[in-house]
């Protein structure tokens, strides 16, 4: 459950500069001026159906977490999807509050909504004890090529 006073919601245009500093927690991410956000962000609404971002926002409205379902449409399975969890970022000062745990919750009911078999991520190994408290079990290894 979230803290009094945060929501989770999809992320809108304004939330442009905390989004972007959230994502720093996560990996780098380098210069990123609002034409470039304004760009990613058109290509994610036409896509709707695919990209799904969503945010966690504090007592004053102001972003701190962040989390994406990608989902995927496959002809194995009968055609079947599977959601791609993606960009997990909780800013410093508000973790261990509960945000990872209710955001991975979100995105797994949305990917249920949409009609995904199978919700899949990478994490590092020092994360795996969080996907498993969030009901997620290590079934693999991730491989990666880097280009
Ligand atoms: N290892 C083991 N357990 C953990 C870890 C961890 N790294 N992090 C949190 N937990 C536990 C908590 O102790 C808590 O346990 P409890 O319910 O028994 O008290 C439970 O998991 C839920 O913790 P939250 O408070 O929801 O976790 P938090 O909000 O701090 O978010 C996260 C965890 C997302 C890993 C955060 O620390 C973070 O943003 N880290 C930096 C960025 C990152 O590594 N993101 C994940 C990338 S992988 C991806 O994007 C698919």
């Amino acid at each position: 459950m979230l803290p009094q006073g945060y929501t989770i919601r999809k992320l809108e245009l304004g939330d442009y500069e905390p989004y972007v500093e959230t994502l720093r927690v996560l990996t780098t991410v380098g210069d990123i001026p609002l034409d470039k956000f304004k760009d990613v962000f058109a290509h994610w609404e036409k896509l709707s159906d695919t990209y799904m971002p969503r945010v966690i926002t504090n007592e004053n409205g102001i972003v701190v977490a962040t989390g994406m379902l990608l989902v995927e449409r496959k002809i194995i399975h009968e055609c079947g999807s599977v959601g791609h969890i993606e960009d997990i970022s909780v800013a410093k000062s508000e973790q261990g509050k509960g945000l990872g745990i209710s955001m991975i919750k979100e995105l797994s009911g949305v990917a249920k909504e949409v009609g995904c078999y199978k919700v899949i991520l990478d994490c590092s190994p020092h994360n795996v004890g969080f996907y498993e408290k969030c009901g997620y079990k290590n079934d693999g290894s991730e491989m990666c090529l880097r280009l």
